[in-house]
Protein backbone atom coordinates (compact mmCIF):
# COMPACT_ATOMS: atom_id res chain seq x y z
CA UNK A 1 0.00 0.00 0.00
CA UNK A 2 1.79 3.21 -1.03
CA UNK A 3 1.83 6.27 1.28
CA UNK A 4 1.62 8.56 -2.08
CA UNK A 5 -2.03 9.73 -3.47
CA UNK A 6 -2.76 6.28 -6.62
CA UNK A 7 -2.87 9.25 -9.56
CA UNK A 8 -0.01 11.73 -8.37
CA UNK A 9 2.30 10.63 -11.41
CA UNK A 10 -0.71 10.67 -13.94
CA UNK A 11 0.24 12.26 -17.13
CA UNK A 12 3.51 11.52 -16.97
CA UNK A 13 6.33 9.77 -19.06
CA UNK A 14 9.23 8.32 -18.08
CA UNK A 15 11.85 6.62 -19.91
CA UNK A 16 14.11 4.51 -17.05
CA UNK A 17 17.10 2.61 -18.27
CA UNK A 18 18.15 -0.29 -16.36
CA UNK A 19 14.35 -0.78 -16.14
CA UNK A 20 13.94 -4.51 -16.53
CA UNK A 21 15.84 -5.90 -13.76
CA UNK A 22 16.30 -4.57 -9.86
CA UNK A 23 16.02 -1.63 -8.21
CA UNK A 24 15.11 0.24 -11.53
CA UNK A 25 12.00 -2.23 -12.75
CA UNK A 26 10.85 -1.46 -8.72
CA UNK A 27 10.72 2.18 -10.00
CA UNK A 28 9.41 1.32 -12.95
CA UNK A 29 6.59 -0.19 -11.46
CA UNK A 30 6.35 2.42 -8.10
CA UNK A 31 5.92 4.72 -11.33
CA UNK A 32 3.41 2.71 -13.46
CA UNK A 33 1.19 2.31 -9.58
CA UNK A 34 0.63 5.92 -9.71
CA UNK A 35 -0.08 6.57 -13.45
CA UNK A 36 2.74 7.55 -15.43
CA UNK A 37 3.34 5.35 -18.65
CA UNK A 38 7.18 3.99 -18.75
CA UNK A 39 9.38 3.00 -21.32
CA UNK A 40 11.77 0.16 -20.15
CA UNK A 41 15.37 0.39 -21.68
CA UNK A 42 17.82 -2.82 -20.71
CA UNK A 43 20.05 -4.84 -22.91
CA UNK A 44 18.74 -7.92 -22.76
CA UNK A 45 15.77 -8.49 -24.99
CA UNK A 46 14.05 -10.97 -23.25
CA UNK A 47 14.63 -10.22 -19.94
CA UNK A 48 13.14 -6.69 -20.71
CA UNK A 49 9.95 -7.70 -23.12
CA UNK A 50 9.05 -10.38 -20.08
CA UNK A 51 9.37 -7.55 -17.67
CA UNK A 52 7.14 -5.32 -19.91
CA UNK A 53 5.04 -7.50 -19.99
CA UNK A 54 4.92 -8.59 -15.94
CA UNK A 55 4.80 -4.72 -15.09
CA UNK A 56 1.89 -4.29 -17.69
CA UNK A 57 -0.37 -6.91 -16.48
CA UNK A 58 0.02 -6.11 -12.67
CA UNK A 59 0.19 -2.74 -12.38
CA UNK A 60 -2.72 -2.07 -15.96
CA UNK A 61 -0.23 0.86 -16.94
CA UNK A 62 1.50 1.33 -20.53
CA UNK A 63 4.95 -0.04 -20.76
CA UNK A 64 7.31 -0.06 -23.58
CA UNK A 65 10.31 -2.24 -23.71
CA UNK A 66 12.96 -0.84 -25.98
CA UNK A 67 16.22 -2.87 -26.17
CA UNK A 68 18.98 -0.30 -26.40
CA UNK A 69 22.29 -0.81 -24.83
CA UNK A 70 23.26 2.99 -23.40
CA UNK A 71 26.88 2.45 -24.57
CA UNK A 72 25.12 2.82 -28.17
CA UNK A 73 24.10 6.94 -28.57
CA UNK A 74 21.74 5.39 -31.78
CA UNK A 75 19.99 2.72 -29.91
CA UNK A 76 19.15 5.06 -27.01
CA UNK A 77 18.11 8.07 -29.58
CA UNK A 78 15.77 5.53 -30.70
CA UNK A 79 14.15 4.66 -27.46
CA UNK A 80 13.57 8.37 -26.92
CA UNK A 81 12.08 8.40 -30.60
CA UNK A 82 10.09 5.50 -29.78
CA UNK A 83 8.69 6.59 -26.23
CA UNK A 84 7.83 10.44 -28.10
CA UNK A 85 6.01 8.09 -30.99
CA UNK A 86 3.85 5.58 -28.59
CA UNK A 87 2.94 8.26 -25.34
CA UNK A 88 3.45 11.87 -26.89
CA UNK A 89 6.24 13.62 -24.40
CA UNK A 90 8.78 12.63 -22.33
CA UNK A 91 8.91 14.33 -18.43
CA UNK A 92 11.36 11.91 -16.66
CA UNK A 93 14.62 10.40 -17.46
CA UNK A 94 15.91 7.72 -15.31
CA UNK A 95 19.79 6.62 -15.59
CA UNK A 96 19.99 3.29 -13.94
CA UNK A 97 21.66 1.27 -16.30
CA UNK A 98 24.68 -0.02 -14.35
CA UNK A 99 27.56 -2.60 -14.79
CA UNK A 100 29.48 -4.05 -11.94
CA UNK A 101 31.72 -6.37 -10.42
CA UNK A 102 34.76 -7.16 -7.73
CA UNK A 103 38.14 -6.24 -8.98
CA UNK A 104 41.18 -5.96 -7.06
CA UNK A 105 42.93 -2.25 -8.82
CA UNK A 106 45.87 -4.61 -10.05
CA UNK A 107 43.68 -7.43 -11.34
CA UNK A 108 41.05 -4.80 -13.29
CA UNK A 109 42.35 -3.96 -16.91
CA UNK A 110 41.82 -0.35 -18.34
CA UNK A 111 39.04 -2.45 -20.43
CA UNK A 112 37.31 -3.13 -17.07
CA UNK A 113 37.18 -0.03 -16.03
CA UNK A 114 36.54 1.85 -19.38
CA UNK A 115 33.48 -0.83 -19.47
CA UNK A 116 31.87 0.63 -16.25
CA UNK A 117 32.25 4.16 -16.67
CA UNK A 118 31.14 3.65 -20.65
CA UNK A 119 27.87 2.00 -18.93
CA UNK A 120 27.24 3.97 -15.63
CA UNK A 121 28.77 7.36 -16.58
CA UNK A 122 28.54 7.93 -20.27
CA UNK A 123 25.76 5.96 -20.54
CA UNK A 124 23.69 8.73 -18.41
CA UNK A 125 25.11 11.57 -20.34
CA UNK A 126 24.31 9.56 -23.74
CA UNK A 127 20.71 9.49 -22.43
CA UNK A 128 20.46 12.79 -21.08
CA UNK A 129 21.41 14.38 -24.56
CA UNK A 130 19.19 12.10 -26.58
CA UNK A 131 16.27 13.04 -23.81
CA UNK A 132 17.58 16.99 -23.90
CA UNK A 133 15.02 17.99 -26.62
CA UNK A 134 12.14 16.26 -24.90
CA UNK A 135 12.33 17.21 -21.79
CA UNK A 136 12.76 20.77 -22.42
CA UNK A 137 9.54 20.73 -24.25
CA UNK A 138 7.92 19.17 -21.31
CA UNK A 139 6.32 21.38 -18.40
CA UNK A 140 7.99 19.92 -15.45
CA UNK A 141 10.96 17.35 -16.42
CA UNK A 142 13.26 15.42 -14.03
CA UNK A 143 16.61 13.91 -14.77
CA UNK A 144 17.02 11.32 -11.58
CA UNK A 145 20.26 9.70 -11.51
CA UNK A 146 21.20 6.12 -10.01
CA UNK A 147 24.14 6.66 -8.00
CA UNK A 148 25.71 5.05 -5.16
CA UNK A 149 27.67 5.52 -1.82
CA UNK A 150 30.89 3.59 -2.67
CA UNK A 151 32.92 6.95 -3.26
CA UNK A 152 32.02 8.15 -0.78
CA UNK A 153 34.59 5.83 0.80
CA UNK A 154 37.90 4.11 -0.73
CA UNK A 155 35.92 1.40 -1.13
CA UNK A 156 38.50 -1.71 -2.25
CA UNK A 157 37.35 -3.77 -5.28
CA UNK A 158 35.15 -1.06 -6.40
CA UNK A 159 37.55 1.56 -8.49
CA UNK A 160 35.60 1.25 -11.56
CA UNK A 161 32.01 1.65 -9.92
CA UNK A 162 33.74 4.17 -7.54
CA UNK A 163 34.91 6.85 -10.45
CA UNK A 164 31.83 5.71 -12.36
CA UNK A 165 29.52 7.31 -9.78
CA UNK A 166 31.30 9.68 -8.18
CA UNK A 167 31.56 11.11 -11.89
CA UNK A 168 27.51 10.42 -11.80
CA UNK A 169 27.16 12.91 -9.23
CA UNK A 170 28.83 15.42 -10.78
CA UNK A 171 26.79 15.34 -14.09
CA UNK A 172 24.10 15.45 -11.67
CA UNK A 173 25.39 18.58 -10.25
CA UNK A 174 26.92 20.07 -13.12
CA UNK A 175 23.05 19.36 -15.31
CA UNK A 176 21.73 20.75 -12.88
CA UNK A 177 23.12 24.15 -12.78
CA UNK A 178 23.33 24.46 -16.52
CA UNK A 179 19.67 22.85 -17.21
CA UNK A 180 17.84 24.59 -14.07
CA UNK A 181 17.15 27.49 -15.89
CA UNK A 182 15.17 25.19 -18.85
CA UNK A 183 13.21 24.24 -16.52
CA UNK A 184 14.55 20.95 -16.66
CA UNK A 185 14.99 19.46 -12.18
CA UNK A 186 17.83 17.02 -11.63
CA UNK A 187 18.87 14.92 -8.99
CA UNK A 188 20.51 11.20 -8.17
CA UNK A 189 19.24 8.94 -5.59
CA UNK A 190 22.27 6.89 -3.63
CA UNK A 191 20.88 3.87 -2.55
CA UNK A 192 22.97 1.53 -0.17
CA UNK A 193 22.55 -2.13 0.18
CA UNK A 194 19.52 -3.17 -1.12
CA UNK A 195 18.27 -6.59 -0.35
CA UNK A 196 17.45 -9.27 -3.29
CA UNK A 197 18.69 -7.37 -6.06
CA UNK A 198 21.82 -8.89 -8.32
CA UNK A 199 23.94 -6.22 -7.44
CA UNK A 200 24.61 -7.69 -3.67
CA UNK A 201 23.94 -10.94 -5.14
CA UNK A 202 27.73 -10.32 -7.05
CA UNK A 203 28.94 -7.46 -4.66
CA UNK A 204 28.50 -9.03 -1.08
CA UNK A 205 28.55 -12.65 -1.13
CA UNK A 206 29.30 -15.24 1.48
CA UNK A 207 29.15 -13.73 4.66
CA UNK A 208 30.10 -10.34 3.71
CA UNK A 209 25.75 -9.50 3.34
CA UNK A 210 25.44 -10.46 7.02
CA UNK A 211 29.25 -8.26 8.22
CA UNK A 212 27.70 -5.43 5.99
CA UNK A 213 24.32 -5.61 7.90
CA UNK A 214 25.70 -5.37 11.11
CA UNK A 215 27.34 -2.15 10.47
CA UNK A 216 24.39 -0.56 9.13
CA UNK A 217 22.63 2.00 11.73
CA UNK A 218 18.90 0.63 10.94
CA UNK A 219 20.65 -3.28 10.59
CA UNK A 220 18.90 -4.10 7.62
CA UNK A 221 18.84 -3.86 3.89
CA UNK A 222 16.84 -1.37 2.17
CA UNK A 223 14.43 -2.77 -0.29
CA UNK A 224 13.44 -2.07 -3.73
CA UNK A 225 10.39 -0.62 -2.76
CA UNK A 226 12.03 2.19 -0.52
CA UNK A 227 14.02 3.08 -3.54
CA UNK A 228 11.32 3.41 -5.16
CA UNK A 229 9.19 5.23 -3.13
CA UNK A 230 12.42 8.03 -3.15
CA UNK A 231 12.21 8.23 -6.37
CA UNK A 232 8.23 8.77 -6.57
CA UNK A 233 8.83 11.52 -4.41
CA UNK A 234 11.34 13.00 -6.12
CA UNK A 235 9.06 13.24 -8.88
CA UNK A 236 6.31 14.58 -7.15
CA UNK A 237 5.64 18.36 -6.72
CA UNK A 238 6.64 17.75 -3.13
CA UNK A 239 10.28 17.61 -4.54
CA UNK A 240 9.44 20.89 -6.92
CA UNK A 241 12.39 23.09 -5.34
CA UNK A 242 15.01 19.62 -4.97
CA UNK A 243 17.86 20.12 -6.94
CA UNK A 244 21.07 19.17 -7.73
CA UNK A 245 20.48 16.48 -4.78
CA UNK A 246 22.03 13.56 -4.22
CA UNK A 247 19.59 11.85 -1.78
CA UNK A 248 21.41 9.03 0.32
CA UNK A 249 18.87 5.81 0.73
CA UNK A 250 20.67 3.74 3.05
CA UNK A 251 19.63 3.47 6.57
CA UNK A 252 22.44 5.57 7.55
CA UNK A 253 25.37 3.30 6.09
CA UNK A 254 27.53 5.61 4.84
CA UNK A 255 27.81 8.06 7.66
CA UNK A 256 28.08 5.64 10.55
CA UNK A 257 31.98 4.63 11.16
CA UNK A 258 32.83 0.69 11.88
CA UNK A 259 31.67 0.07 15.01
CA UNK A 260 34.10 -0.85 17.72
CA UNK A 261 30.99 -1.49 20.40
C1 LIG B 1 37.55 -8.25 -13.64
C2 LIG B 1 36.07 -7.97 -15.40
C3 LIG B 1 35.07 -8.70 -14.71
C4 LIG B 1 35.41 -9.23 -13.42
C5 LIG B 1 34.23 -8.04 -16.62
N1 LIG B 1 35.51 -7.60 -16.56
N2 LIG B 1 33.94 -8.72 -15.50
N3 LIG B 1 37.29 -7.73 -14.86
N4 LIG B 1 36.65 -8.97 -12.91
N5 LIG B 1 34.52 -9.94 -12.71
C6 LIG B 1 36.21 -6.89 -17.60
C7 LIG B 1 36.51 -7.85 -18.73
O1 LIG B 1 37.63 -8.66 -18.47
C8 LIG B 1 36.74 -6.92 -19.91
O2 LIG B 1 38.04 -6.38 -19.90
C9 LIG B 1 35.79 -5.78 -19.61
O3 LIG B 1 35.47 -5.84 -18.21
C10 LIG B 1 34.51 -5.90 -20.39
O4 LIG B 1 33.95 -7.17 -20.09
P1 LIG B 1 32.87 -7.86 -21.04
O5 LIG B 1 32.36 -9.06 -20.37
O6 LIG B 1 33.43 -7.99 -22.42
O7 LIG B 1 31.78 -6.70 -21.14
P2 LIG B 1 30.23 -6.78 -21.13
O8 LIG B 1 29.74 -8.01 -21.83
O9 LIG B 1 29.79 -5.50 -21.70
O10 LIG B 1 29.81 -6.92 -19.60
C11 LIG B 1 30.58 -6.40 -18.52
C12 LIG B 1 29.63 -5.94 -17.40
C13 LIG B 1 28.88 -7.15 -16.91
C14 LIG B 1 28.69 -4.92 -18.00
C15 LIG B 1 30.38 -5.25 -16.32
O11 LIG B 1 29.76 -8.01 -16.32
C16 LIG B 1 27.78 -6.72 -15.99
O12 LIG B 1 27.00 -5.87 -16.25
N6 LIG B 1 27.62 -7.30 -14.89
C17 LIG B 1 26.69 -6.95 -13.80
C18 LIG B 1 25.47 -6.20 -14.07
C19 LIG B 1 24.90 -5.75 -12.74
O13 LIG B 1 24.87 -6.54 -11.81
N7 LIG B 1 24.48 -4.52 -12.64
C20 LIG B 1 24.05 -3.98 -11.37
C21 LIG B 1 25.23 -3.30 -10.78
S1 LIG B 1 24.91 -2.88 -9.13
P3 LIG B 1 39.24 -7.03 -20.82
O14 LIG B 1 40.44 -6.20 -20.49
O15 LIG B 1 39.38 -8.44 -20.38
O16 LIG B 1 38.78 -6.88 -22.24
C22 LIG B 1 25.61 -1.39 -8.93
C23 LIG B 1 25.42 -0.82 -7.57
C24 LIG B 1 26.71 -0.37 -6.97
O17 LIG B 1 26.18 -0.82 -9.79
C25 LIG B 1 26.57 -0.17 -5.47
C26 LIG B 1 26.57 -1.43 -4.68
C27 LIG B 1 26.47 -1.26 -3.20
Amino acid sequence: MSVFQADILHGHVALITGGGTGICRGIAEAYLRHGACVTLVGRRPDVLQAAAAELSLSTGGQVLGVAADVRQPDAVADAVQQTLGRFGRLDTLVNGAAGNFLAPAVGLSANGLRTVLEIDLIGAFTACKAAFDALQAADDALVLNISATLHHHGTPLQLHASAAKAGLDALTRTLAVEWGPLGIRVNAIAPGPIGDTEGMRRLAPGDVGERMRAQIPLRRFGTVAEIADAAVFLRSRAAAYIHGAVLVVDGGQVIAPPSLF
